[in-house]
């Protein structure tokens, strides 16, 4: 092995005082003020703390050991799981530019076996691996001996498909157990796939699979949706039409009618029933690609984030172990939805490599009743639940004898992710969902991270309501200006990461300079994730929301420029810009500036169609919450849609700030003006 290469360079000159307005424009810029007087903390309730895997000594010992030795900490986690060549390299990186970094690189493995064999050899065969519920209520129950079966049978009807590893398998299924049997087949098998969430239109499923060039597809006819049966067979069909696509495979959820094209598609439990249950591994390289996901940049089509196997593994074990405190008797629920990430390393692989009891759940929070999840808490024993603030917020509206009429005693942690959760609601779950004896983690972290990057550790860390805490032990998170220089406590900065961590993305597909330049550029020598954060003086963490052009609508991540590009593709539309506006619910609402093509009626009928091209363009995730329309966008001299003066008319704000570059002064007043005349 060659020894590893240093850490990048973590000395930085003295902190340069700049006032937080300095930063773009974060959603959440003006929180921080109220931030700045969170004075509640909450230490880990003792009666947790006595049984945590990490309290506050064995905390400070692994800080020790990760701040003092990166490697040798990772390559202890390492040891926990199965290798069927050990690997001596840990981290390998050019120092001050660890773009280029690779992990475990000599060692292989295979991940699927770590989530199940290796359990099933330790005789955990007989656990439960998998409980699932549908929204229409039926269920179905998997331990990890039944589970294995059914990845081995899915492993051997994939082969027998002709599915090889140069292959891209995209998958597109609601939220039942062949979903998670489909991507851990592909990774038994070595086989890359994607994931495309069921809720993206059959365009922006076509566009994926174009892209990651994928020639087979498993689905289903439907799944369940707020009592509805969603048609997801349609969608592939349509996305599929004009591709060079070998198979379609198909699981049977709703049993609705679905046009089977011979030779091309087939059945899941004909191909999959008649397989046998038995299948060795294949064993990997630790950088061999496991899967590519797709997300919304600030620029440009959505982003193929390559995730590769081995360090992947390791982080997602051990941030799960860590994190959730995890348990052997443990039901662990988190609501995602298997097409993000969070679905990946959270519901699927993070949990299982932990020989956890995973519960999923097929519908939403909200249907028939605001209670739905509680009656699944309360039926199975969750003792872990993870979701987003945005639920959270939901569900404070929705009323608190919703939670009442049901008993949530089996929970012990609670858990938050995808976007910052305001005080309010945190204090809200903490009191009304643990009982104010669960305690909270706020974990921060990305598609392009992999794993949990900043959280309490919850047997360890006292927590403040709206801060995701430190970062856990092995991950450099900072908040540093766009020199590098690091931001002095409570001054506003860029959230960045100086040192590589095992489960970072490798590259963009198909373009490794769009991901040097979108990460690694903005900050010398560092990682940068996009958000605006600042650092309190106990070093705590305050994660304060995108700096780019970045949405983030209950917790889904779009860009205004995807959404916009979907606008301009109306035929009768000439331009137009989008932004986000603050929404209670939703964290950001979409707003879109429109201008008409010349001789155009710009009325309802208009914004209704163009609400549903981009609907069709992306997916429901993206429908406009307000469509403007307006005979002129406000412009810079140079052209350029001036975005920050129409996210101030969209919030609803007064206009401030330098507008003399305007082109035309009187179309930004009508805009101004119109909006105000709004409801
Ligand atoms: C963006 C990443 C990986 C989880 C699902 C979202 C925001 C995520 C938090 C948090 C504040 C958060 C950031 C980040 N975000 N978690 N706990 N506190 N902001 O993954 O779609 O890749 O989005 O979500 O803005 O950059 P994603």
């Amino acid at each position: 092995m060659g020894a590893p290469t240093a850490q990048a360079n973590t000395t930085f000159p003295a902190a340069r005082v700049v006032s937080a307005a300095a930063l773009p424009y974060c959603a959440a810029m003006t929180e921080i003020e109220s931030h700045l007087h969170e004075l509640r903390t909450f230490p880990p309730p003792p009666s947790f703390a006595a049984k945590a895997r990490v309290d506050a000594a064995s905390g400070a010992a692994l800080r020790e050991l990760a701040a003092t030795d990166l490697n040798k900490y990772w390559r202890s986690v390492a040891q926990h799981l199965y290798w069927e060549r050990v690997p001596t390299q840990i981290a390998t990186y050019t120092p001050g530019a660890f773009h280029d970094a690779t992990w475990f690189a000599d060692g292989t493995t295979n991940l699927a076996y770590n989530c199940l064999d290796r359990h099933i050899a330790a005789g955990l065969g007989g656990k439960r691996a998998l409980i699932w519920e549908g929204e229409p209520g039926d269920s179905r129950e998997f331990t990890y001996d039944q589970l294995f079966a059914e990845v081995a049978k899915a492993s051997n009807a994939l082969v027998a498909l002709g599915v090889t590893r140069n292959d891209a398998v995209a998958i597109y299924m609601p939220q039942v157990p062949e979903a998670m049997i489909a991507m851990l087949a592909c990774t038994r098998l070595g086989v890359m796939y994607t994931v495309v969430f069921g809720g993206f239109s059959s365009t922006a499923l076509g566009d994926r699979m174009v892209d990651c060039d994928a020639k087979f597809v498993i689905t289903a006819d439907g799944g369940y949706r707020r009592g509805a049966a969603l048609d997801l067979k349609s969608a592939v069909d349509a996305a599929v039409a004009d591709l060079d696509v070998k198979h379609v495979l198909v699981v049977k959820r709703t049993g609705a009618a679905c046009n089977m094209k011979a030779g091309r598609d087939v059945w899941w439990h004909d191909v999959v029933g008649a397989a046998s249950a038995e299948h060795k591994p294949v064993w990997l390289p630790s950088e061999h690609p496991l899967f590519t996901l797709y997300t919304s940049g600030s620029t440009g089509k959505p982003k193929g984030l390559v995730h590769t196997t081995g360090g992947y593994m390791v982080a997602a074990y051990q941030s799960t172990k860590l994190v959730f405190d995890m348990r052997d008797d443990d039901i662990y629920w988190c609501t995602a939805d298997i097409g993000w990430i969070t679905g990946h390393t959270y519901v699927t692989y993070g949990p299982l490599l932990n020989a956890a009891t995973v519960f999923i759940y097929e519908g939403g929070p909200m249907h028939p009743t605001p209670a739905r999840f509680w009656q699944m808490i309360e039926k199975w024993k969750v003792s872990i639940f993870y979701t987003a603030p945005t639920a959270i917020r939901a569900f404070m509206r929705t009323g608190v004898d919703h939670v009442k009429a049901h008993s949530l005693a089996s929970l012990r942690l609670l858990g938050s992710v995808g976007e910052p959760i305001n005080p309010e609601a945190w204090m809200w779950y903490h009191e009304h969902i643990g009982g104010g004896r669960c305690p909270i983690v706020d974990t921060w972290w990305q598609t392009e991270t992999g794993s949990i990057m900043i959280s309490p550790l919850p047997g360890e860390i006292a927590t403040k309501p709206g801060s995701a805490t430190k970062p856990l032990p092995g991950i450099a998170a900072v908040v540093a200006h766009k020199d590098g220089t690091l931001a002095a406590p409570n001054e506003g900065g860029y959230l960045a990461v100086t040192a590589p961590w095992p489960s970072m993305a490798r590259t963009i597909r198909g373009d490794h300079q769009r991901f040097i330049d979108t990460y690694f550029k903005d900050i010398p020598g560092m990682y940068f994730a996009g958000d605006g954060a600042r650092q309190d003086a106990d070093g705590y963490l305050w994660v304060l929301g995108r700096v780019d052009d970045v949405l983030n609508v209950s917790g889904h991540r779009l860009s205004t420029m995807e959404v916009e590009s979907a606008v301009v593709s109306h035929m009768s539309v000439a331009e137009a810009a989008v932004v986000g506006r603050p929404d209670e619910l939703k964290g950001q609402g979409i707003v879109v500036f429109v201008t008409p093509k010349q001789g155009v009626v710009a009325d309802d009928a208009l914004a209704t169609a163009i609400r549903a091209k981009v609907v069709a363009e992306i997916g429901a995730l993206a429908r406009p919450d307000e469509i403007r329309f307006t005979e002129s966008l406000p412009k810079t001299r140079s052209g350029k849609i001036m975005r920050r003066l129409l996210r101030e008319i969209a919030s609803g704000k007064g206009v401030a700030g330098d507008v003399t570059t305007l082109e035309d002064q009187a179309s930004l007043e009508r805009l101004a003006q119109s909006y105000q005349h709004e409801d």
